[in-house]
């Protein structure tokens, strides 16, 4: 009954209609999380038994006897002095700058899960060699690295150097804490029926098969709760804690037949202060110290109207950590897929930033120093460690293990107009029109649950979506694209061709009992495919083909929502950790990659059905690391309120940083109303954000951009104008996160590693290195406070041309219509400066280029150019990638990368040069064509010089001299 309680208490807005039987027990309406639905780390046995454990000496001794070299890197067993229970650690220097290193039991009971498909290749090795060796210690030197590696016997730590400097140390703090697995200890109350003597027998084997020897010889990290225990025979080494077998949550139990398998780890890094990274969480760019708090959670969850400035877990998880300070930038890649939770604790937390000054003149202060520590309940230990020096070495470190940012579609960086739900085809179809009547661009409509045949995803309402194929091609006559949802859990029901097939194909996941685990989500009762099992993920990917898809087209797009997975009736919404997945995995074991493989099994799918051509567009809500190459994210169900709306800035530069470009938050909030200027601030906030779609609730009223009073109306227009007129840019900036691994939105640090004002900004970031943005997400604001970075650097603000000095807070009046961005000088940014229907009535537009000049008269930018939709750019390498660069007077353009050819038909229409002087005349030179004088437009007041029609195309070289 419990049971039935939490769903709808957690659902009640969501589905009146199937909900309506539970509706008359709750009634309750607060906007806000139900915390008590979601565990606590104390609530979660594993993350209580690892967090008890404190700082010490570590129990764990490596055997250096045992150390073995070869070309792949190190093998070396650590035993642990308490339980005698052995550990191999496998230790590997990588090229680029990494290292890694994984830690397994050398003889586990069962085999631990290990994660796949998260690396897109085997991480090339950099040769290890021992420089240096004493009783104690091993320093390792890797090949090509500028680092060493000091393996510490006992207690174990490493340390990896660079010069004399430390970078980071491995369980410095002893707090490596492997659970190995274990029988199970007779339970008390069968105990007491034992004899003592069969009972002394009975503790004797558990000894001898563990080995296990009395606790207190040893002087180690220990948890609090053994400390003393050791004397007492009958309560011997291993801690059996209410948990440790099975566990209860609410009214769910989980039966954990392996008993506890968790795995817990620390990092220390001296001389960092400032760390970034593990989303998704609704919380501050800058990661919280978390002792005495919460630790930060990753657990892939739906989370029923989240809350903000919280470490609680969301739909998706990347546990990777960056830590940054003005010298130096390290990431942490802990590769697990099971529930994680991340302690962040600092030497300098509380201290204020006068304090630490004082203690640096003083000379009284310590290094400052953060200590990470990684907890996850099952699985091995395999951590990468990257490390830098710079954050762009650690972005393309990162993803060239995990892959880059697939390039999207051109239409998908466009708007996207969805709601739950759109009624039926004439709805569609109105509000198509809707775009076109009211001169808005539009580039696709999305279809919620409510379209498909009672929840059954891949069919269609067949009275309110009786011809989809009609409607798709209609959308396509306007050059618009239909996103349609489908989610991961599948109807039970016989009459469903879906269901009937994973069923009948045994790719259901499966209970603990081996019949189909049925869970309780949108359609009702409800198989999950096992998504872990490549022959489900080759099924789900046909299911996308044409024939299988009924009433899809090529302009049909895929939504996976769900995918954390959401099941209503089950624990914290989710799955049960004891289900069974493919190869015998537990649920527990994969939980946080369950949603990565729904998102790669649907976008292989679009790729398959073009044949390989076409490139997909995939948005997901659940994610793990390497999603960013399947396609976008989305930060799940927000709320119409404007501390919602500034979340946006860090849960996107979060996810931003750690490979996952394309994010973007429901513009407007999901939930509730927003009035008309927070919903126009929404706009303006999204037409900056990478992934830009309005969706709203089901019981939200209707707020298509004409809805709205004309005047907040034309300040959409706007905003929408601005994003398309810059589609050019962020089609280059997505092609630089697809070569480079760069993110498209970023915080301010990232191009100013030094300054450290940038280092906790929330309220602005940058698109690539050329745009600053700063949205008003203030009701009523009548300005703001830019924070323009950068000694000797030039910022122009782009409505106005006006130029500012950085490093400066700018205060900027605003009006309704503000959407304070600046380029910076030294930049070239492209336009197309006609806003049409949607971008690919763009594509062939002529380009205008804004080149902002640096103090000293220099500017750099590119353009990329394809045919916006297919692999060809990549298969027959059919790209441009232009490079424009101003220097002593002159604009060049020149190809960035001669393996492309690309026939197009654009070409420069105008040329904006910001703090230019007023030169006598302006040349253009083509090679092998005559010089000939281009007409021009100066504006003393701003320095800004519009050179009109070069009218060359984009494709050739050519340059323009001021004279
Ligand atoms: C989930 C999604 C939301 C969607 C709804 C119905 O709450 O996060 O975007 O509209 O489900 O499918």
């Amino acid at each position: 009954m419990a049971a039935v309680v939490e769903v709808v208490a957690r659902r009640r807005r969501y589905r009146m209609g199937l909900m309506l039987v539970f509706l008359g027990l709750f009634m309750g309406n607060a906007l806000a999380v139900d915390r008590s639905n979601f565990k606590t780390c104390d609530e979660s046995s594993f993350c209580k038994r690892q967090r008890s454990l404190r700082p010490g000496l570590s129990p764990y001794r490596a055997l250096l006897d045992s150390l073995q070299l070869g070309p792949d890197g190190l093998t070396v067993q650590l035993v642990h002095e308490v339980t005698k229970v052995v550990l191999v650690l496998e230790l590997q220097g990588l090229q680029k700058n990494m290292t890694r290193f994984r830690l397994d039991e050398l003889q586990p009971l069962h085999p631990r899960y290990r994660v796949s498909d998260v690396l897109v290749a085997d991480p090339a090795p950099a040769r290890l060699s021992v420089s240096g060796r004493d009783d104690n210690s091993v320093e390792l030197t890797v090949a090509e690295g500028p680092y060493k590696i000091i393996l510490t016997a006992k207690p174990f730590r490493l340390d990896l150097l660079e010069g004399r400097s430390l970078l980071l140390s491995v369980n410095a703090r002893g707090l490596l804490e492997f659970e190995h697995q274990r029988h199970r200890r007779v339970p008390f109350s069968d105990k007491v029926s034992l004899t003592l003597g069969s009972m002394w027998d009975k503790i004797k084997n558990i000894f001898s098969r563990q080995g296990a020897r009395d606790p207190a010889e040893v002087d180690g990290a220990q948890p609090e709760a053994a400390a003393g225990d050791g004397d007492k025979p009958e309560e011997p080494t291993e801690r059996e804690e209410p948990g440790a077998w099975e566990e209860t949550f609410k009214t769910h139990s989980d039966s954990k037949p392996y008993g506890p398998t968790s795995v817990g780890l620390d990092f220390s890094l001296p001389g960092m202060e400032h760390v970034y990274g593990i989303p998704e969480h609704a919380d501050s760019l800058r990661l919280k110290v978390t002792e005495g708090g919460e630790p930060y959670r990753l657990y892939n969850l739906d989370v029923f109207q989240y809350e903000l400035d919280n470490p609680m877990a969301l739909y998706g998880s990347v546990p990777v950590l960056l830590a940054h300070s003005p010298h130096r930038d390290l990431g942490i890649f802990w590769l697990n897929a099971a529930e994680t939770w991340v302690d962040i604790s600092s030497n300098t937390a509380g201290k204020t930033l006068f304090g630490k000054m004082l203690d640096y003149l003083q000379g009284s202060g310590e290094t400052p120093q953060t200590d990470v520590r990684w907890m996850s309940e099952s699985g091995i230990i395999d951590v990468f460690l990257l490390l830098g020096p710079s954050v762009f070495d650690v972005f393309r470190q990162y993803t060239s293990l995990t892959g880059t940012q697939a390039l999207p579609p051109l239409f998908s960086l466009g708007y996207h107009q969805s709601r739950w739900n759109y009624r039926d085809e004439a709805d569609v179809l109105q509000v198509d029109q809707g775009f076109d009547d009211h001169n808005f661009p539009c580039d696709v409509i999305w279809l919620d649950i409510e379209h498909a045949d009672g929840k059954r995803y891949f069919t269609w309402d067949p009275s309110r979506f009786p011809q989809p194929h009609s409607m798709l091609q209609h959308l396509a006559s306007k050059r618009r694209k239909l996103v349609a949802i489908v989610d991961p859990h599948i109807k039970v029901d016989s009459g469903y061709r879906v269901h009937e097939e994973l069923r009948n194909q045994g790719l259901y996941v499966k209970t603990r009992d081996g019949s189909d685990y049925e869970g309780w989500c949108w359609p009702g009762s409800a198989g999950y495919p096992d998504f872990i099992n490549p022959a489900t993920r080759a099924w789900w990917a046909s299911m996308f083909s044409f024939d299988n898809y009924e009433g899809s087209a090529p302009n049909l797009f895929i939504w996976n929502d769900m995918n954390e997975p959401s099941v209503f009736n089950g624990p914290e919404v989710t799955m049960l950790k004891d289900a069974q997945h493919y190869g015998g995995w537990e649920h527990r074991d994969v939980h946080n990659i369950y949603g990565f493989y729904v998102h790669m099994a649907t976008a292989e799918g679009l790729i398959q059905r073009s044949g390989g051509v076409e490139r997909p567009f995939v948005l997901s809500r659940a994610f793990f690391a390497g999603s960013q190459r399947f396609g976008a994210v989305w930060t799940g169900d927000n709320t119409a309120e404007w501390d919602h709306l500034k979340i946006s800035i860090p849960m996107c530069l979060s996810m931003g940083l750690v490979g996952l470009s394309f994010c973007g938050a429901d513009v407007g909030g999901f939930f509730k109303n927003p009035d008309p200027e927070l919903l126009v601030r929404w706009y303006q906030m999204g037409a900056f954000q990478p992934f830009f779609r309005a969706h709203a609730h089901l019981d939200t009223v209707r707020r298509e951009p004409w809805l709205l009073p004309a005047q907040h109306q034309e300040v959409i227009r706007e905003a929408l104008g601005q994003r398309y007129s810059l589609l050019p840019y962020w089609y280059t900036l997505f092609y630089r996160a697809h070569i480079e691994g760069v993110p498209v939105m970023r915080p301010l640090w990232v191009q100013y590693p030094q300054d450290v004002t940038t280092f906790s900004i929330d309220d602005q970031f940058l698109l690539g290195d050329a745009l600053l943005v700063h949205p008003v997400s203030d009701a009523g604001a009548h300005g703001v406070q830019v924070y323009l970075p950068g000694s000797g650097e030039v910022w122009y603000n782009i409505q106005s041309y006006q130029k500012h000095h950085g490093p400066q807070t700018l205060y900027l009046p605003v009006t309704l219509s503000s959407i304070p961005v600046f380029q910076r000088g030294g930049t070239v940014v492209p336009r197309w400066m006609r806003v049409r229907r949607s971008s690919d009535c763009m594509k062939d537009d002529p380009i205008t280029l804004f080149v902002a000049l640096s103090p000293q008269g220099m500017a750099q930018g590119e353009l990329f150019l394809d045919d916006g939709h297919s692999f060809n750019y990549q298969t027959r390498q059919e790209f441009l990638l232009r490079r424009f660069s101003f220097s002593q007077n002159t604009l060049v353009s020149s190809s960035a990368d001669l393996r492309g050819h690309f026939e197009t038909p654009v070409w420069i229409e105008r040329v904006v040069i910001m703090g230019a002087e007023k030169p006598a005349t302006v040349v253009l030179q083509v090679p092998g064509s005559p010089e000939s004088h281009l007409s021009f437009q100066h504006n003393t007041e701003t320095s800004t010089l519009v050179v009109r029609k070069p009218g060359v195309s984009v494709a050739s070289d050519w340059s323009i001299q001021l004279r």
